[in-house]
């Protein structure tokens, strides 16, 4: 979630799609096929885990990297390709021997000694680094990729940002565990996805292994380091609570974190059990923006939220959605981007009504307005400069809304924990969801669908 800047819309849409296509056309292969980012991934092979060995340097703003990457060919493989924007890649090894390497359009091409079989389990070593820059994501303004200061840095994947920090098959079908193998200087700490797995200090520097067991789309891969606390304390239903605050930001987010425990509770209720081993909040000292992201197990909390209790309790209820609604089911293709973000604002609504003292009603009338001053695309194929727009965020929470006018709280209900329940640790489709709230309510609710997620006008009642 993000505070939005002055609009700033851009019609560009069909233009961005088409003009992809020549573009694509001369690169080395087409990419997974997301029709918004056509160049992303590698069908060629699925990830099973990275493990990223990062040398990072805040001040240098430099990263070091060695990414060991065990996958498995779908078909036979004379190259494929890993995406990796802005750093440079030193050498490749496939199952321990030197491949041929280039880098061309963001990708870099691997063509191994041999071949590899259909169905082969093989890994590969990409050692790479340089100084990473961010990307911008658009319409929303905001940096994503790797963000740094001189002091702190963190990472931002949404949509297309992973690869601007580590080799990866940059799809969020392309869901993998992780470990991640942190030096940096003394003096600073980390923080990632899932936890804590070792701690060793050495000649002036420190390595922290953290390791995240969940398979994970690669947008939700988290890497911070600055001048951070982290603490850790048991949470409900067994999950491992850790959060990690700079110094400056503690005090602010504090109280506002401290309802994390109760959230959970509320969420699992509605949602069913909460995906994951571990979670917390992560506040790093940088201001760029006010905004929360999902990363997994690990919400990112911009400072300049911090502080605000209502609207950080908003937020933060919003990103803890997001671990049942964009992490444990992700979308199967950026174009479904409201399976998160409608899913995760209504979510708000329900917090809002439940502990805040704005009941629903208000959230519903308050999204009806904004929408009413929103160009109409549809929210289930919002074009890639709409993703992250009040048609995606607002109309998508409504559609639940009215779902659940149409089919009862009880049946309501049901369909959110079956949907959860059905497509957890993997991916899904608008029409993966419709089947599970048809099969769960015993009747053909296309109808409804059909109004709410187009682009006409926003049905009544
Ligand atoms: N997924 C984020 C949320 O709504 C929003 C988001 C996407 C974002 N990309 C971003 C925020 C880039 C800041 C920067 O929770
Ligand atoms: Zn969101």
């Amino acid at each position: 979630m993000f505070r939005r800047p002055v609009a700033v819309v851009v019609a560009t849409v069909v233009a961005v799609v088409l003009s992809a296509s020549p573009a694509a056309a001369q690169r080395p292969a087409a990419g997974i096929g997301d029709p918004y980012y056509p160049a992303l991934g590698d069908p060629g092979y699925h990830v099973h885990h990275y493990d990223l060995a990062l040398r990072m340097d805040p001040r240098a703003g430099t990263v070091a990297g060695i990414a060991t990457i065990s996958a498995t060919a779908r078909h036979r493989l004379r190259r494929f390709q890993v995406d990796l924007a802005g750093l440079g890649v030193q050498h490749v090894t496939v199952n321990g021997t030197r491949a041929t390497v280039s880098q061309d359009h963001d990708k870099v091409v691997i063509a191994p000694r041999s071949a590899l079989a259909a169905g082969a389990a093989f890994s590969f070593v990409v050692t790479y680094g340089g100084r990473p820059s961010p990307g911008i994501v658009p319409n929303v303004g905001l940096p994503n990729g790797w963000i740094t200061n001189g002091a702190t840095s963190f990472t931002l994947g949404e949509p297309d940002g992973a690869h601007r920090w580590f080799p990866a098959n940059d799809h969020p079908t392309e869901k993998a565990t992780y470990t991640f193998r942190l030096t940096i200087p003394a003096g600073l700490a980390t923080v990632a996805n899932g936890r804590l797995v070792n701690h060793t200090v050495s000649a002036g520097a420190v390595t922290d292994t953290w390791r995240e067991d969940a398979p994970m789309a690669p947008y939700l891969a988290q890497v911070v380091v600055g001048n951070l606390t982290v603490d850790e304390h048991p949470g409900p239903a067994g999950i491992l609570l850790r959060n990690a605050f700079s110094l400056d930001t503690q005090a602010a987010a504090a109280p506002a974190v401290a309802d994390t425990a109760a959230m959970l509770t509320f969420f699992a209720n509605q949602f069913g059990p909460y995906p994951f081993h571990e979670y917390g909040v992560v506040v790093p000292d940088m201001r760029v923006g006010g905004f929360g992201f999902e990363s997994q197990t690990l919400s990112l909390l911009a400072p300049d939220v911090a502080g605000d209790g209502v609207a950080m309790s908003t937020i933060l209820a919003h990103e803890l959605a997001h671990q049942w609604f964009g992490d444990d089911v992700s979308p199967a293709a950026w174009r479904y981007i409201w399976l998160n973000e409608g899913f995760a604002t209504y979510a708000e609504w329900l917090w809002e009504d439940h502990a805040l003292g704005v009941p629903l009603s208000t959230s519903v009338a308050t999204a009806r307005r904004m929408l009413g001053r929103t160009p109409a695309t549809p929210v289930d194929n919002p074009g890639i400069d709409a993703m992250f727009s009040p048609t995606t965020y607002q109309r998508g929470a409504l559609t639940l809304d009215a779902l659940r006018h149409a089919v009862g709280d009880a049946t309501f209900f049901n369909i959110l924990r079956g949907y959860v329940q059905r497509f957890a640790g993997r991916s899904a489709t608008t029409r993966d969801f419709i089947a599970v709230a048809d099969g769960v309510a015993g009747r053909d609710l296309r109808p409804l669908f059909t109004a709410w997620l187009g682009a006409g006008p926003l049905p009544t009642g």
